[in-house]
């Protein structure tokens, strides 16, 4: 009986002085918490969205964005879940301003992947007078999107989405999602001038229109003869133009759909179908990398120049 009392009060002494370290313990650590940041405290940093000026840059948190007097809640058709997600988007034209040289005439837009879209400013503007609005979705992490097709990520924290892209035909490529950064920029040939056909091709060579295309829909992923600002796939010209190792048919295959040529897991190309890419589209992109092959090797418009990209 005895044995047990003193045990029990002795117990109780040593809880006590464990309980006053334990609470000076945690008032210690109190303050040191709240002084770190999030990253520090092994949380994930919350997301931020560039946008660059020129010579300065803002950042704006996911929070932030969410917080403007100008957020709003829209479906889109045309996105990646095909419109089954209701995003609070933040209208693009609002956050970039007008405050930039006009030279400064692209909206260049940097995905965490790798994936680099260099959108034209003007494009964004006929959001203004009747064209397709285009808006920065952004991800609350609280009520995360659903994952991407084929991918454990979602498409957050902040994508480019357009209200009706009909209207101002905007391309697939030119919806980039998983955004780290915007930033005003050249335009593409300006800034690579090895992008742009000889200056001596015809006003209406379709070499010309596939110049265009190429910088929309696969300039985001491949450079040509290092012009360009993504290395996700190969550069299509340097060291050899597919034109040049390719048959032209097996050429749009691959752009048509890659799996149909050859297909392994890692593969990362997506298709292009007739709705993204017509048919007289994908003529010009071929007379285009074929022009740009013989460009590049400085041949003669000999047909019968068998190294020159022609068969
Ligand atoms: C989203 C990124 C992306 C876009 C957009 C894209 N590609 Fe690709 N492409 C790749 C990647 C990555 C590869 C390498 C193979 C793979 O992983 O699919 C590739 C491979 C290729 C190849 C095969 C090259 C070889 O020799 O293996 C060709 C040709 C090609 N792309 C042409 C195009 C054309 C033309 C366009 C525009 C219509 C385009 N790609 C758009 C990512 C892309």
């Amino acid at each position: 009986m005895l044995d047990f009392a003193c045990s029990a009060v002795g117990n109780g002494r040593i809880l006590r002085s464990w309980l006053v370290f334990l609470v000076s313990m945690v008032l210690l650590l109190v303050p040191v918490a709240s002084t770190q940041t999030r990253a520090e405290r092994g949380q994930p940093a919350e997301p931020v969205l560039a946008i660059g000026r020129g010579a300065t840059e803002d950042r704006f948190t996911a929070n932030q964005l969410l917080s403007r007097p100008d957020a709003v809640v829209l479906s889109v058709t045309g996105d990646v879940y095909h419109h089954a997600v209701a995003y609070r988007a933040v209208p693009l034209l609002a956050l970039l301003g007008n405050s930039v040289a006009p030279n400064f005439d692209t909206v260049e837009a940097e995905a965490r992947d790798g994936f680099v879209s260099e959108i034209p400013f003007a494009l964004i503007r006929q959001g203004a007078s009747g064209g397709s609005v285009a808006y920065i979705a952004v991800e609350d992490i609280a009520h995360p999107w659903p994952p991407l097709p084929q991918k454990t990520q979602t498409a957050g924290p902040f994508y480019l989405v357009w209200q009706n892209p009909e209207k101002s035909a905007i391309g697939g490529e030119q919806w980039p999602y998983q955004l780290t950064r915007l930033s005003f920029a050249e335009s593409p040939v300006h800034r690579w001038a090895q992008l742009a056909v000889p200056a001596d091709t015809a006003v209406d060579a379709p070499a010309r229109h596939g110049q265009e295309v190429f910088i929309t829909q696969c300039l985001p992923c491949h450079r040509l003869n290092g012009g360009g600002a993504s290395d996700t796939g190969p550069d299509l010209e340097r060291p050899m133009n597919p034109t040049q190792y390719l048959t032209e048919a097996g050429l749009r295959a691959i752009i048509r759909n890659p799996r149909a040529v050859r297909a392994w897991p890692a593969q990362q190309m997506v298709g292009f179908s007739k709705d993204q890419l017509s048919d007289v589209d994908l003529d010009a992109l071929v007379a285009y990398l074929r022009t740009m092959a013989i460009a590049s090797a400085g041949c003669s418009n000999n047909p019968n120049d068998l190294s020159c990209g022609r068969k």
